[in-house]
């Protein structure tokens, strides 16, 4: 696994956090750490209790504090995206998957999650990866088409889950960006 501490290149994909009073810092976080906010920031959706994503084989999970106080999360996990015909889980193709974005209702608007997302973006190039495809759920989709993910198919309607978009970004440029600023 990848220390936090051995990232190096930080400026490939800042975002400007517009937060010019609070101190802010992206780090690993453990799932049972992000649990709380996840409860408030997916509500309606239930959390589920950790190990939530124990079939994975490989993630990590970010969290950024203002003032040292919890505010975003994100999970990013190794997973294929699935084809249309399988919804088995699987880790050719050195896919990711974004999972349990949430930012606390009264820190929303601030450039937190897109800060989560593009160190979490960073990250996974740092590891070789490819693609981040993720269920976005509709009330949010214009965050993630803002941000330059593009919609795969329709709106998906599925009894107990969040009306959803499902949402891919090809990393290869990214990728290839790192490689030729390692040369
Ligand atoms: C979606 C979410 C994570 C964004 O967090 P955030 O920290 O407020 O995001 P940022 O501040 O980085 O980005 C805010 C931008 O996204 C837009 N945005 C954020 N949430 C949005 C939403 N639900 N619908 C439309 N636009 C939204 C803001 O207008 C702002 O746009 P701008 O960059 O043009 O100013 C947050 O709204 C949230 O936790 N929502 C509830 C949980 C959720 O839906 N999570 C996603 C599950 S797939």
């Amino acid at each position: 696994m990848i220390n936090n501490d051995t990232m190096i290149d930080r400026g490939m994909w800042s975002h400007a956090v517009a937060s010019p009073h609070s101190d802010i810092a992206i780090r690993r976080i453990s799932e049972e750490e992000g649990l709380p906010l996840r409860d408030i920031g997916l509500a309606p959706a239930p959390s589920k209790p950790p190990p939530a994503f124990g079939y994975a084989v490989e993630l990590f999970h970010l969290g950024l504090f203002a003032n040292e106080a919890l505010v975003s999360v994100g999970t990013f996990i190794l997973e294929d995206l699935p084809s249309a015909d399988a919804s088995t889980y699987s880790v050719k193709q050195n896919h990711w998957r974004l999972r349990g974005m949430a930012t606390l209702p009264d820190h929303r608007g601030k450039g937190y999650a897109s800060a989560v997302l593009d160190r979490g973006i960073w990250e996974i190039v740092f590891r070789q990866g490819r693609l981040l495809w993720f269920n976005g759920r509709s009330a949010a989709a214009q965050f993630y088409r803002a941000r330059g993910f593009r919609q795969i198919g329709h709106e998906r309607i599925i009894p107990g889950l969040q009306p959803h978009f499902r949402f891919s970004m090809d990393l290869s440029d990214k990728l290839l960006a790192m490689e030729e600023r390692k040369r």
